[in-house]
């Protein structure tokens, strides 16, 4: 059976470790939740599904790829008789997984339609309430678990107050553009302390607690990952992309785990990709000088007056320095409240201030 084999491939992987995760995997059919045209080959890839789009054919709500359901399942930790809140219910694949590990589960989606279409097929077992999720859902809180499946620049206060001492966070976190990962925080008094980190792109968080983080639109079907662009910088980053390059240099042997150790050094790191191309590059923007320089299939190219800026990011490149993500450690703590410890790279931001370092 394709759904036996994909859970199958995801315990091969390590992506399912536990004996609830697998069973739940194995008992909720994922077809249930997809659009029905879908072929059952593709409802059991390792792939995310896109459900909505908006106007310029960027999804807008996606069933996740399996690998990350599974990663962040194993991540949440839900016993039986736990109390569970989700946000970002949008196919209720999840949700549905969810009802099986515990014993209450609230889910909130901001898609009125989605949440709709989700209630039906989940029926009684799951609290479906279309709202933004951002407040969380207090008639029903404490949990025990709280679970964001949609991309997060700054964790919500109310999500953090909603859980219980001891309970556990699970959200993809956005530390630099180019740098999320889903992080299993267990909150012990007035911090969060990450557990594990697993490498992630979500999908953002959309309404009232929106960031700056983005996929900007460059034209010709690019986008810039940025959390620092205006709408005039990636007008300008479009017709830089658009030029011909000024720098084109071959890299060979670029070590694993480069950019996110350059995206947490440097300010202006960025991602661009094409949706069209399905091509990935990661590089610098130095907004005041109007230059670009990307590495990409192996390529380094500078755009504008970028010899400088290229000079920088092959400097970083050969000088080896890489991060895995998955050493992150984080805390994070509500804004205001001191830092206790020194750690390597910190972000405040409006609701919660994050301290970030590497186990060694
Ligand atoms: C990647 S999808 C979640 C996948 C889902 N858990 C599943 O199993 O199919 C992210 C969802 O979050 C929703 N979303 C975005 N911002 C939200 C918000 N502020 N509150 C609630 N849902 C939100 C989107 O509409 C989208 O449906």
């Amino acid at each position: 059976m394709l759904r036996d084999a994909m859970v199958d491939g995801l315990k091969a992987s390590g992506a399912v470790r536990s004996q609830t995760v697998e069973r739940a995997m194995r008992e909720v059919p994922r077809e249930r939740f997809l659009p029905g045209d879908l072929p059952h080959t593709e409802v059991y890839a390792d792939r995310s599904v896109t459900l909505s789009q908006d106007d310029q054919g960027f999804p807008t709500s996606t069933a996740s790829q399996p690998t990350i359901v599974a990663r962040m399942l194993e991540q949440l930790d839900v016993r039986s008789g736990h109390r569970v809140l989700e946000i970002g219910t949008a196919s209720g694949y999840n949700a549905a997984l969810l009802a099986r590990l515990a014993e209450r589960v609230v889910s909130l989606e901001i898609d009125p339609v989605l949440a709709e279409q989700a209630a039906r097929r989940l029926g009684p077992a799951v609290d479906v309430r279309a709202v933004d999720g951002a407040a969380g859902a207090p008639d029903a809180a404490p949990f025990d678990r709280v679970q964001a499946t949609v991309g997060v620049w700054n964790i919500a206060t109310s999500w953090f107050e909603q859980l219980a001492p001891g309970g556990r966070l699970v959200v993809p976190l956005w530390l630099r553009p180019g740098l999320e990962v889903s992080v299993a925080f267990e909150r012990r008094g007035d911090t969060l302390h990450s557990l594990s980190c697993e490498p992630c792109a979500f999908l953002r968080l959309r309404g009232t607690h929106t960031g700056p983080d983005g996929y900007h639109p460059l034209g010709g079907g690019s986008f810039a990952v940025a959390d620092f662009l205006s709408a005039s910088d990636a007008t300008r980053l479009g017709r830089l992309l658009a030029e011909e390059p000024g720098v084109a240099e071959a890299v060979s042997d670029l070590p694993r785990g480069w950019f996110p150790s350059l995206a947490l050094a440097d300010e202006r790191a960025l991602k661009v990709f094409s949706l069209h191309a399905d091509q990935e590059s990661s590089g610098l923007y130095d907004r005041r000088a109007g230059a670009l320089a990307l590495i990409g299939d192996g390529v380094l190219l500078g755009y504008g007056d970028a010899a400088a800026l290229a000079a920088d990011l092959r400097t970083h490149v050969e000088s080896g320095d890489t991060l895995d993500p998955t050493t992150l450690r984080i805390t994070a703590r509500p804004a205001g409240t001191p830092p206790r410890e020194p750690s390597r790279w910190s972000f405040s931001r409006p609701s919660f201030h994050y301290q970030v370092g590497t186990t060694p």
